[in-house]
């Protein structure tokens, strides 16, 4: 694992922005996992200003999102599909046949999710996979559990993720209970893996994911075992790194 600290959230976003503006140029048609939420946001706008400064070519690139809300179609402004268009695919013109994200209006889920991992398979797999962290340690929507989900499947939200969500909407009852996710095993399939972690509400989580036990309480603790994981952290969200663990060798401060 590789941890990189930075001095605040603009210096994570364009590091993390020229780790995947990197990855593009070397592989023009690689396939992306990306994620949504707060995090990413930055990101993305410094990815989108790379690409239009640098001319960088996204016309053969795929992505795949981490999940999606059940009940919300692409249309709704809180569906990550909207999200996502929005923040990067229309800036960058990308089109919805280079663009995955699970269908959360699928009639039939389970079948969704089967067809959603499917097709990450048949894309080749995923080059990097962009990640962020719930406060309780989810990946994804895998939220803490006794067991990893292994591939793409119909989750239900736990009460702290769905009380984190509830920023986004109205009314407490407008909040999806549900999401199709990406599993644990198909986020570590991906060959590389980019987390990105900001704020102080994610020092202690991040903490305990990182060099805590691993285990399926905490479900990004599964990083540990990927052979290709990087870690951008804030300044403020590697604070209880910093304060109990001796940082690694390979850690270096942006
Ligand atoms: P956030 O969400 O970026 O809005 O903090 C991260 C996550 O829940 O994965």
């Amino acid at each position: 694992m590789r941890l990189m600290v930075a001095a605040d959230y603009d210096r994570l976003s364009e590091k993390a922005a020229d780790l995947f503006a990197a990855e593009v140029t070397l592989q023009p048609d690689c396939v992306l996992g990306l994620a949504t939420g707060s995090t990413p946001v930055g990101m993305y706008r410094a990815l989108v200003d790379k690409a239009r400064r640098e001319n960088l070519d996204f016309s053969q690139v795929r992505t795949f999102n981490l999940d999606e809300y059940r009940g919300l179609a692409g249309d709704h402004p809180q569906s990550y599909r909207y999200f996502m268009e929005q923040q990067l695919f229309r800036p960058l013109g990308m089109t919805a046949s280079q663009t995955f994200i699970p269908d959360g209006m699928a009639s039939d889920p389970d079948k969704e999710a089967a067809r959603y991992e499917a097709a990450i398979e048949a894309a080749g797999g995923i080059d990097l996979q962009l990640l962020g962290i719930g406060g309780n340690g989810h990946i994804g929507f895998n939220e803490p559990a006794d067991h990893f989900p292994v591939h793409t499947h119909l989750t239900a939200l736990t009460e702290s993720t769905i009380s984190a969500n509830a920023r986004f909407f109205d009314r407490m009852e407008e909040v999806p209970r549900e999401a199709i996710t990406m599993g644990i095993g198909t986020i570590l399939k991906a060959r590389r893996i980019l987390l990105l972690a900001s704020g102080a509400g994610k020092a202690e989580i991040l903490w305990r994911a990182l060099y805590g036990p691993v285990t399926p309480q905490v479900p990004a603790s599964i990083l540990q075992l990927h052979p290709d994981v990087w870690v951008i952290a804030d300044r403020v969200a590697a604070a209880e790194i910093a304060k109990r663990e001796k940082l690694p060798p390979q850690h270096e401060d942006l």
